[in-house]
C-alpha cells in the first residue's frame, strides 16, 4: 500500500475481568505489561504514526509508556472498541493506511501483521484465528463464496453462529476514508450497548466496500488477556517461545518450561540451564556457562565457562573469565569476578572486583572492595563499609590471607602477601607481608567452677 501507515492501539479498556487495580494493558506478561509488548511490535513496522487510545481516569498507562513516541487519544467513556478508534480517527491522515491493535494482544509477532498488511484488498481486511474454543471471541461470518460478511460477538451470536470457530483476533486494517464512512454508522444496538468496532464489516459489505480475512498462522500468538487465567495463558505461551529460542540457539534446558526469561538472553554454546531459573534485563551467558537450579540473574555478563550454582541471586554483575557462584550466593550490583575466583554459599558481595584465583568461600559480606589476586577470605568475613553516612573502600592486594571472622573498617588497605589473624578487627592498614592481628589475649582461669545450682 502506498500510504503511509498508521497504527492505532486501544488501551482504554477497563479490564473489569481482571479484577485489578491495574488497568489491564498494564498487566504483565514475561515481566513487562501488555501494551509495551504491543508498542514494541508495533515500531519494528516502521508506522508514520502511532496512536494510543486511552482512558484519562488511568493515566497510569501514558505514564508508563514515557520512552515511546506516541499520540495519544483519549477516551473519557469507555463506549465500545469502535468509538475508540473513532477518538484516534481526527489525527489520521486522509490517505493513511490504518492498522488497529488491541494492547490486551501482546504475543502478536510483526510478520503476521505484515502479512495482514500485504494481503491484497483496498477495503477492510481482519486477521482471524481457528480456535478449538473460540468462547468470548468475535465470530467471523462469512458467506458461500467465503467472503466475510460481518464480525457477531460472543453476546450477541446465536447458537449457529456460536459453532463458528474462525475468530476476530481484533486486529483490522483497512484504507483511512472507508473505516472512517464504516465508522460514522456505527450504532450501539448489540448486547452490551457498545459501540463494536467489528460493526465495520457488515457496514462496508453494505456500502460495496471489499472486505478480506487473513487467517493468522499461530493462533497462540494472537490470543488476547481478558482475565487472570488467561494471562497466565499467555505466559506460558511466551515461556514456551523464549525457552524454544535459547534451544535453537544451543543452550541445554532441564526442563523449558521452568525457566523465565523476562527480558534477554544471548548465550554462547553448550550453556546449561536447571530448573526454575529466572532472566530479568538483558543477560549474556559465555560458552559453557551453567546454572544451577532456583536462580535469579539480571543484567549480568558471565564469561565463558562460568558456573552458578544453586539458590544463587545475582544483579548487574559481570565474570570476565571462568568462576563459581554459590550454592545460595548473593551477587549485587557492580561486582567483577575474575578467572578462577569463587563466591561460595552465603556470600553477599556488592561493588567489589575480585581478581583471579581470589576465594571467599562461606559466609561473609564484601562491600565496595578491590580484591587482588589469589587473596583468600577466610568465613565470617565483614567489610564495614559503612559509618552511617558515608560508603568506604576496602583494599586487598595480592595473595593475602584473611582469617576468619575478621572485619575490616573501611577505609583500609591490607598490603600483599598480609596475613590477618582470624578474629580480628581491623581498622588501620595492614602492611605488606605481615601477619596482624587484633585478638585479644587468650587466658586461662585456673581452678575456676561452673556455678551450681541453689535448689538442694
Ligand atoms: C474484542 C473483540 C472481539 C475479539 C477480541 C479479541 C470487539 C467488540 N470485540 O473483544 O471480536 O474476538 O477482542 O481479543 O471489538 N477498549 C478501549 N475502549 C473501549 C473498549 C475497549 O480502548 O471502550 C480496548 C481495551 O483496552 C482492549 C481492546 O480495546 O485493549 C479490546 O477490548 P476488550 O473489552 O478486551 O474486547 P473483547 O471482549 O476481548
Ligand atoms: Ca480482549
Amino acid at each position: 500500500m502506498p500510504e503511509p501507515l498508521h497504527i492505532i492501539i486501544l488501551a482504554a479498556g477497563a479490564g473489569t475481568r481482571m479484577k485489578s487495580r491495574l488497568p489491564k494493558v498494564l498487566q504483565t506478561v514475561g515481566g513487562r505489561p501488555m501494551i509495551k509488548h504491543v508498542l514494541d511490535t508495533a515500531m519494528v513496522l516502521q508506522p508514520a504514526g502511532v496512536h494510543v487510545v486511552f482512558n484519562p481516569g488511568a493515566p497510569e498507562v501514558r505514564d508508563a509508556c514515557r520512552e515511546y513516541s506516541i499520540e495519544w487519544a483519549e477516551q473519557a467513556e469507555q463506549l465500545g472498541t469502535g468509538h475508540a478508534v473513532q477518538q484516534a480517527m481526527p489525527a489520521i491522515p486522509a490517505r493513511a493506511a490504518v492498522l488497529v491493535l488491541y494492547a490486551d494482544t501482546p504475543l502478536l509477532e510483526p510478520q503476521v501483521l505484515q502479512q495482514l498488511i500485504d494481503a491484497p484488498c483496498d477495503g477492510l481486511k481482519v486477521l482471524t484465528l481457528k480456535l478449538d474454543d473460540p468462547t468470548g471471541y468475535g465470530r467471523i461470518v462469512r458467506d458461500a463464496e467465503g467472503q466475510v460478511t460481518g464480525i457477531v460477538e460472543q453476546r450477541d451470536a446465536n447458537p449457529e453462529q456460536q459453532r463458528i470457530n474462525e475468530v476476530n483476533s481484533g486486529i483490522i486494517m483497512a484504507d483511512a476514508s472507508a473505516l472512517r464512512s464504516c465508522l460514522q454508522d456505527l450504532a450501539s444496538d448489540n448486547a452490551q450497548n457498545e459501540y463494536y468496532l467489528t460493526d465495520v464489516f457488515s457496514i462496508a459489505r453494505s456500502k460495496g466496500i471489499a472486505t478480506a480475512a487473513v487467517v493468522a498462522p499461530e493462533p497462540e500468538d494472537l490470543a488476547g488477556a481478558n482475565d487472570r487465567i488467561q494471562l497466565a495463558a499467555l505466559e506460558r505461551r511466551l515461556r514456551m517461545k523464549n525457552s524454544a529460542q535459547l534451544m535453537k540457539n544451543g543452550v541445554q534446558l532441564a526442563d523449558p518450561e521452568r525457566v523465565d526469561v523476562r527480558g534477554q538472553v544471548h548465550a554462547g554454546s553448550d550453556v546449561f540451564i536447571d530448573i526454575n531459573v529466572i532472566f530479568e534485563g538483558n543477560n549474556q551467558l559465555g560458552d559453557g556457562v551453567q546454572i544451577g537450579p532456583g536462580c535469579i540473574l539480571k543484567n549480568c555478563q558471565l564469561a565463558a565457562g562460568t558456573r552458578v550454582h544453586a539458590y544463587s541471586v545475582l544483579e548487574n554483575m559481570r565474570s570476565t573469565g571462568a568462576c563459581d557462584i554459590g550454592p545460595f550466593a548473593r551477587i549485587r550490583p557492580g561486582t567483577v569476578m575474575a578467572s578462577g575466583s569463587k563466591v561460595g554459599n552465603f556470600v553477599e558481595i556488592k561493588n567489589t572486583h575480585l581478581g583471579e584465583d581470589s576465594k571467599a568461600s562461606h559466609l561473609s559480606y564484601l562491600g565496595d572492595s578491590m580484591i587482588g589476586d589469589r587473596v583468600n577470605i577466610g568465613a565470617g568475613t565483614i567489610t564495614c563499609n559503612y559509618d552511617g553516612v558515608n560508603k568506604h573502600q576496602t583494599v586487598i592486594e595480592d595473595d593475602v590471607f584473611i582469617g576468619s571472622d575478621t572485619q575490616l573498617i573501611a577505609p583500609v588497605t591490607i598490603g600483599a602477601g598480609a596475613v590477618i589473624g582470624a578474629g580480628s578487627t581491623v581498622n588501620r592498614n595492614a602492611p605488606a607481608g605481615e601477619l596482624t592481628l587484633s585478638r585479644a589475649k587468650q587466658v586461662t582461669v585456673p581452678g575456676w567452677k561452673r556455678p551450681e545450682s541453689d535448689k538442694h
